[in-house]
């Protein structure tokens, strides 16, 4: 297979396993370009993206950014908070404004779920969610998954827990899609009360015990619990989350084996996870954000592909 079975990156729901294989070989090869002394490729040359940021983020912004130039994109960069959305234009007015300007792609993090996809209902352009509300981060899972795959060598029989706050976790559901799609067992860890009631239905399994998850798994991806998405206290007090909750050295010790502890960022040191453990040997979470480059590198390169932007002369 040589080309995407989308025209949009709206979701990892939306995607086959050949599509995430794709995706992962094309990112074997961009990870090449961006280790090399001259890290830039004219693969997008007269393309132009605008990444559309409603909400905060540091990484996946600058990531897409990054990959943008190393592909060598034009691109433009908007902030909700100083634009004339403040002033009542609805999104598709924004947007439209925007592509009349001869731009191609859009990435958008929007903080509603289901807005990449109104979106690329409404307006005529190569859509690729930033991440939507609570619902999908694709680009997260694919990097996550592609990380596991880089030190595991492949995704099938391997046992992936996902802890923490999965009822607002936008990430946890994308890597719910993923790993399954590519073979891995997923088991989601957490307070009952962070736990989605229809999470069974997915095919995953629950828990709440971190030692048990933990024995169990051979991936734990540790997640940040989301109070910016929270109107009522879902747990006593952080202190007592951090005690069930968080990960650190002594539970990695009792382990008779070696697991791989990740997470999205950004990180709450001292919460889900401890400093000795974020900076670990058994921790690739810088990892997860270099492959994040290569990864939307090649999916940028896909959807240009296959909606012939790049096939200009
Ligand atoms: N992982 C992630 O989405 O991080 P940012 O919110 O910083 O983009």
């Amino acid at each position: 297979m040589s080309e995407l079975s989308v025209n949009h990156l709206l979701g990892i729901k939306d995607l086959s396993r050949s599509d995430i294989e794709l995706i992962f070989n094309t990112a074997d090869q961009f990870k090449d370009v961006i280790n090399r002394p001259i890290k830039k490729v004219p693969s997008l040359r007269d393309i132009t993206i605008v990444n559309l940021f409603f909400e905060n983020s540091t990484r996946t912004r600058l990531s897409f950014e990054l990959a943008e130039k190393r592909l060598s994109a034009d691109t433009l960069n908007f902030s909700a908070s100083s634009s004339s959305v403040k002033k009542g234009e609805t999104l598709i007015d924004t947007v439209n404004n925007i592509l009349s300007m001869k731009v191609d792609m859009v990435v958008m993090r929007h903080p509603n779920p289901g807005a990449a996809e109104f979106l690329s209902r409404n307006v005529d352009s190569t859509i690729i969610n930033a991440g939507d509300g609570a619902h999908e981060h694709p680009t997260q899972a694919l990097l996550d998954a592609y990380s596991i795959r880089e030190k595991h060598k492949n995704l099938e029989g391997k046992k992936v827990v996902i802890v923490g706050d999965i009822l607002h976790s936008r990430v946890a559901l994308s890597n719910i899609f993923c790993l399954q799609k590519l073979g891995a067992e997923v088991q989601v860890c957490g307070p009952t009360t962070l736990i989605p009631k229809y999470i069974k239905g997915l095919g995953v399994a629950v828990s709440h015990s971190l030692e048990e998850s933990l024995a169990w798994c051979d991936v734990a991806n540790m997640l940040r619990v989301q109070h910016e998405r929270q109107e009522l206290q879902y747990f006593p007090s952080i202190r007592e989350y951090s005690q069930q909750y968080g990960i650190t050295m002594n539970h990695l010790e009792r382990l008779d084996k070696e697991i791989t502890i990740m997470h999205p960022g950004p990180i709450n040191r001292g919460v889900e996870i401890s400093s000795e453990v974020a900076d670990s040997d058994y921790s690739i979470i810088l990892n997860q954000v270099e492959n994040g480059v290569a990864i939307r590198m090649a999916v940028l390169y896909l959807l240009a592909s296959k909606n012939k932007m790049n096939f200009k002369d």
